[in-house]
């Protein structure tokens, strides 16, 4: 595998929550500003998030935007909410099956998240997906939170 191309171990992945990663999609033309999880690099390049879960052993990876109002993110800093092998959207409850991310409840439901292509190898998790670059852990840059600014159940 591709050093470039390992994100982390497979161990901090969480089961309970997400990690947040940066990615940089190798179409720059391929991702919508209108997605939450869209932001720009200081060189001016686009950068998408992507939140990796583990469920049933199994790590999976989905781009960090709702499949209702595509301008909230689902892992907002602090790790999506993930309990019995569902991802939840905090703004309006819906809840996303980690392993394939098929909304099963809510306002999108049957919609499903938008998959990022991972492999593990060892004990490692790998991007396998061609149409992004790894960046880093944690966020990507945006200038403003302006989509997440709508208050949801939590109050973040
Ligand atoms: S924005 Fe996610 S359920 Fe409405």
């Amino acid at each position: 595998m591709d050093a470039d191309r390992r994100i982390v171990a497979v161990e901090e992945v969480p089961e309970e929550s997400t990690l947040l990663v940066t990615l940089r999609p190798v179409d720059a033309d391929a991702v919508d500003d209108g997605e939450g999880d869209v932001g720009e690099s200081d060189d001016g390049r686009p950068e998408a998030e992507a939140i990796l879960t583990r469920a049933a052993g199994k790590v999976t990876a989905f781009r960090n935007y709702c499949q209702h109002w595509t301008d909230v993110r689902l892992d907002k800093d602090d790790g999506a909410f993930v309990r019995n092998g569902e991802v939840f959207c905090q703004k309006h409850g819906a809840t996303f099956e980690a392993d394939s991310g098929y909304c099963n409840f809510g306002p999108c439901e049957g919609a499903v998240l938008e998959t990022v292509d991972v492999s593990v190898d060892g004990d490692a998790v790998y991007l396998a997906d061609d149409a992004y670059e790894f960046v880093r852990l944690g966020s990507a840059k945006r200038d403003s939170d302006a989509g997440d600014s709508r208050i949801d159940f939590t109050g973040n």
